[in-house]
């Protein structure tokens, strides 16, 4: 990196009779602008990190930023779908930071809304201003959602070189949506509002990646026990976790699908879904193709159908016809394992003291996800297809979802876990690694000791 020094500078001035004073100027100002620009790419993080910590009663995935003036720690429910960041306005917000965005600013139309508060009647707050650009934070757990205006404040999170966390670097200005305190119903204790990473404009990896210059891409990898933390990257890898395995190189990747109808719970006309879709065309398991009604595989010109990762729901959901496919071949596959009753809201279980286990968990039939080629395939193995219920059962992960369902497959975050999971925005694309068991690591393996 240059670092210039200041000893040109003294040495010109001993000179300065010799040069012109128009030079001269030059000089210093040509040094000056090179001690700015050598000066914020030191400060630029190259990626950014969060821990993420599985809350045992709600098996949500919550995650903590640091936002307002004061700056105060926001605990937040992470939604990988997720328009924006949202939180509780309503109780609790104090920040000499809070800036409302206007009506038909650039942020407001950096956030497609369609919607503008004239006047809201009560004296001025977070959450209630005139003239203010609004959209409608959603908590997709309870299927709930409200209007809530823009707003844009202080926030403060670490950098990371991808081994450990580094100092704190700060977004003056990081556009969120003011929820309800009603919203935060369903959600884990002590939490506040969502973190959404969902493809839109305003979502945390976009506002990041554009506030410091860094690839437009971030990565997840969820803890599968909730004393240990998993990790949240924000930028391009390395992603390290001890002992010293970069996993950002063992990724394999698919096209992102673009669903261009919204899945939030409450979305203006015309706006395209912020989450994740990718191209299942088929399920395999030990091998053998399910027999499935491929048109259910598709995104059709509803929004209907395809196949979403989610982070809000704690089991991979399947259509039923999709779903009774799928649990038929498992049955049949594991036909010398003794079943028992099932144990709700799954529909199929095993005696768990009949299964042996392996390096990637239970030994049961693995399940393949073919993607966009037969070599392509995000394979499913125990650790992350089983669920142990009690000590002596074992219950297949997956959940019927109904019939005629928004989307036909949702994966969700007992098959995340212990898999890192990378989008990239500017390729639209998934990498996925399957599971780190294989890699002798796990997600809450990231070294969260500082070395700022
Ligand atoms: C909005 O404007 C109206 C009319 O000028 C005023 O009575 C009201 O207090 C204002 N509300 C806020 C939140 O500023
Ligand atoms: C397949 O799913 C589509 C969409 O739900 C449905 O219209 C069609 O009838 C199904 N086909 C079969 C053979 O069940
Ligand atoms: C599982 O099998 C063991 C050994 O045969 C038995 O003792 C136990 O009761 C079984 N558990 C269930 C839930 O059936
Ligand atoms: C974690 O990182 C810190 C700071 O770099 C280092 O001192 C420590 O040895 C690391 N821990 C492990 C287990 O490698």
């Amino acid at each position: 990196m240059y670092t210039p020094s200041p000893l040109p500078l003294l040495h010109s001035k001993r000179k300065v009779t010799m040069v012109s004073s128009y030079n001269f100027l030059l000089l210093i100002s040509s040094l000056v602008f090179f001690t700015i620009i050598s000066s914020s790419i030191a400060q630029r993080p190259k990626a950014l990190v969060l821990p993420v910590s599985k809350d045992s009663s709600t098996l949500q995935y919550v995650t903590q930023i640091n936002q307002r003036t004061p700056l105060v720690p926001v605990k937040l429910t992470l939604d990988v779908g997720g328009q924006f960041l949202w939180v509780d306005c309503d109780q609790g917000y104090v920040s000499s930071t809070y800036r409302p965005v206007p009506c038909r600013s650039a942020v407001c139309n950096q956030a497609r809304s369609k919607s503008c508060v004239t006047e809201c009647y009560s004296p001025p707050r977070p959450g209630c201003n005139n003239n203010t650009c609004s959209h409608l934070p959603d908590n997709p757990i309870t299927k709930t959602g409200t209007g809530g205006e823009i707003a844009q404040d202080v926030v403060s999170i670490q950098s990371t070189d991808g081994k450990n966390p580094g100092r704190f670097v700060t977004v003056q200005k990081l556009p969120f949506t003011c929820g309800s305190t009603f919203l935060l119903e369903g959600l884990a204790s002590g939490v506040k509002g969502m973190a959404g990473l969902g493809r839109t404009k305003i979502s945390l990896p976009a506002q990041f990646s554009a506030a410091f210059s860094f690839h437009r891409k971030f990565a997840i990898c969820l803890s599968s026990t909730s004393s240990l933390n998993g990790v949240l990257f924000f930028g391009d890898g390395p992603y390290v976790l001890l002992p010293g395995i970069d996993v950002s190189k063992s990724l394999i990747y698919t096209p992102l699908i673009l669903n261009p109808v919204s899945t939030a719970g409450a979305y203006f006309e015309g706006e395209p879904s912020a989450d994740y879709f990718i191209g299942v065309k088929s399920i395999k398991i030990t091998g053998t193709a399910v027999r499935l009604n491929t048109t259910l595989l598709s995104i059709n010109k509803e929004g209907f159908g395809g196949t979403k990762i989610s982070t809000v729901n704690p089991y991979t959901v399947m259509e039923t016809s999709i779903y009774n496919a799928v649990t038929k071949a498992f049955i049949k596959a594991t036909a010398n394992i003794p079943r028992v009753r099932p144990v709700s809201p799954f529909g199929v279980c095993y005696n768990s003291t009949s299964i042996g286990s392996t390096r990637v968990g239970p030994a049961v039939p693995q399940i393949d996800l073919v993607l966009q080629s037969s070599s392509v395939i995000w394979r499913i193995f125990g650790a992350n297809s089983m669920v142990q219920v009690k000590s002596d059962v074992l219950c297949l992960g997956f959940v019927d979802g109904g019939v005629d369902p928004r989307t036909s497959i949702v994966i969700g975050g007992h098959q995340l876990e212990d898999n890192l999971l990378q989008v990239d925005l500017a390729a639209s694309k998934l990498g996925f690694s399957s599971s780190l068991l294989f890699s002798r690591t796990t997600c809450s393996n990231f070294n969260f000791t500082s070395n700022a």
